[in-house]
């Protein structure tokens, strides 16, 4: 049995459409239910729906052998697990980003708020740029529209949050998609029907 961590939310949807498409199929999976773990026995694959950032935790923990995880929960933590494949979907950027009337003053110390605060450190760091990293949880537009912050560092798809909230991008910090993680001493005992579901899921 392969044990599978999808990451709730728009991601894990369309993993699991990916899946589908593959020819897996749970039959305990429905629109209505609140279960958190389904099994193809037929293909020997459990899944089971985390959090997106606690992916790498349980892949990294060997819980799971295999796991979905975007690019920036893969920066942002740094697990000890292996990035086996970049499957293409959940495209989008990091990016810093501020109200369209802000001007960096150099001599100031940044006010960066995110939900990313080691990607964000990196970023400035290696511009040699003083920052104060404010840590949020979500909504993070509101962020400099209140004051709180003069830019944010977030993730942009389709950028309509930004622009209804009249923000722009300011800089790219990183491309994201999702990628297929392995723990590591899992690849090296289930090493080929993890490669079959990769295949699989990829073609
Ligand atoms: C993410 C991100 C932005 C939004 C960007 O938030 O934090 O707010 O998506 O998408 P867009 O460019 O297509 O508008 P999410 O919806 O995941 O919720 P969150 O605020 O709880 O992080």
């Amino acid at each position: 049995m392969i044990n599978l961590a999808l990451p709730k939310g728009r991601l894990g949807m369309k993993i699991f459409s990916l899946l589908s498409d593959a020819g897996y199929f749970f039959p305990e999976m429905n629109d209505d239910t609140r279960k958190l773990f389904f099994e193809d026995t037929g293909h020997n694959l459990r899944c089971f729906w985390v959090k997106p950032f606690d992916v790498p935790v349980y892949v990294e923990r060997g819980v799971a052998d295999i796991g979905i995880a975007g690019k920036d929960i893969l920066m942002e933590r740094e697990p000890d697990i292996y990035e086996l494949s970049d499957l293409k979907a959940g495209k989008c950027i990091i990016a810093s980003a501020g109200k369209i009337d802000f001007i960096d003053e150099p001599s100031r110390t940044l006010r960066v708020a995110t939900e990313f605060p080691n990607i964000t450190r990196k970023f400035y760091a290696q511009k040699g740029r003083e920052t104060d990293i404010i840590t949020l949880r979500g909504s993070l537009e509101l962020a400099p529209v209140l004051g709180l912050s003069d830019v944010i560092v977030d993730i942009v798809e389709t950028g309509t949050t930004l622009r209804e909230n009249n923000l722009h991008v300011i800089e790219k910090v990183a491309e994201i998609s999702a990628r297929l993680t392995a723990n590591k001493s899992a690849y090296h005992f289930k090493g080929e029907a993890i490669k079959e579901i990769i295949r699989r899921i990829t073609q």
